[in-house]
């Protein structure tokens, strides 16, 4: 059986440079493909506003909806290290209900850590969550429940000042309580320096090769999600494309009537239509 990984694992991977893969996951049978494939870690990620939900962000989703998610990921990864995300307003508001909410991803769906956005004007929830004796992962950098103030789904940290920002962001994170940070879509040259001067993992999704580890959203990787693509997604399947054929092919075989075929169905007893048809047949 697949052995979970522990935060002090996941630390000893970034002490002997041992890379961590991790994806999003927001359902039950993706869930159990990933652990199959040997997944590292699983993300619940609020991107489930998009990629199952169809909205145009991630602002719109719902604690509730995020647990229902998490509950059924983890019915699917029993074995697997799974963060819950937690979604907008779910922790700006103040520490008590970011401690609130956080210990809702445990209790009612037990989440192994949560991930938070945003950097120093988050630290006082991280420590608050972390105070509350839960793992919290940091996220900074493109951050998609605040890309309205930062000018849409765009890289961060491109010119040394915006770099500075960021630094300082992940080691206020790390101070704060953090047990790992993800930085997404930044120069790979700046998620560099933040590993290298953080002493708790760090992660990229569109920040390079010389990260802690990587994730990738689920629904990209797989070629489900049509709306866009971000460039640093590479596509291992064409999912979209095998469904639509298959569903097509059904449609086809339907309408043909070459479905069902007898082997689909099942059998009466032997002797029984022609009694059935006997009796039948004297009404
Ligand atoms: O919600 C999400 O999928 C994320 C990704 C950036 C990993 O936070």
């Amino acid at each position: 059986m697949k052995k979970k990984l522990s935060a002090l694992d996941l630390l000893e991977m970034k002490r002997s440079g041992k890379k961590v893969v991790w994806v999003t996951a927001y359902d039950y049978w993706t869930a159990q493909f990933a652990e199959a494939a040997d997944m590292d870690m699983l993300l619940v990620g609020d991107s489930l506003g998009m990629c199952v939900y169809g909205y145009e962000g991630t602002v719109p989703v719902t604690m509730d909806q995020c647990i229902c998610h998490a509950e059924a990921v983890r019915r699917g990864a029993p074995n697997t290290f799974v963060i819950g995300d937690m979604p907008f307003l779910s922790y700006q508001v103040n520490n008590d209900e970011a401690v609130r909410n956080a210990g809702r991803f445990f209790k009612e769906a037990r989440m192994d850590a949560i991930k938070l956005e945003g950097g120093r004007r988050v630290c006082p929830q991280v420590k608050a969550i972390a105070d509350g004796g839960m793992l919290v992962m940091g996220h900074i950098g493109l951050t998609p429940q605040s890309s309205g103030q930062l000018g849409g789904f765009k890289a961060q940290g491109r010119t040394a000042e915006t770099a500075i920002e960021l630094i300082e962001d992940a080691l206020a994170i790390q101070e704060a309580g953090a047990f790992s940070l993800l930085v997404e879509a930044v120069p790979p040259e700046v998620c560099k320096i933040i590993r290298d001067r953080l002493t708790i993992p760090v992660y990229s999704i569109g920040a390079g090769v010389d990260a802690d580890g990587q994730v990738l959203i689920v629904s990209d990787l797989l070629g489900v999600f049509q709306a866009f693509t971000p460039k640093f997604v590479k596509r291992y399947a064409d999912i979209a494309e095998d469904t639509i054929n298959a569903l097509k092919a059904y449609v086809d075989d339907v309408r043909s009537a070459s479905f069902p075929e007898p082997k689909h169905g099942y059998t009466m007893i032997e002797g029984e239509l022609e009694k059935l048809m006997a009796e039948l047949g004297k009404r």
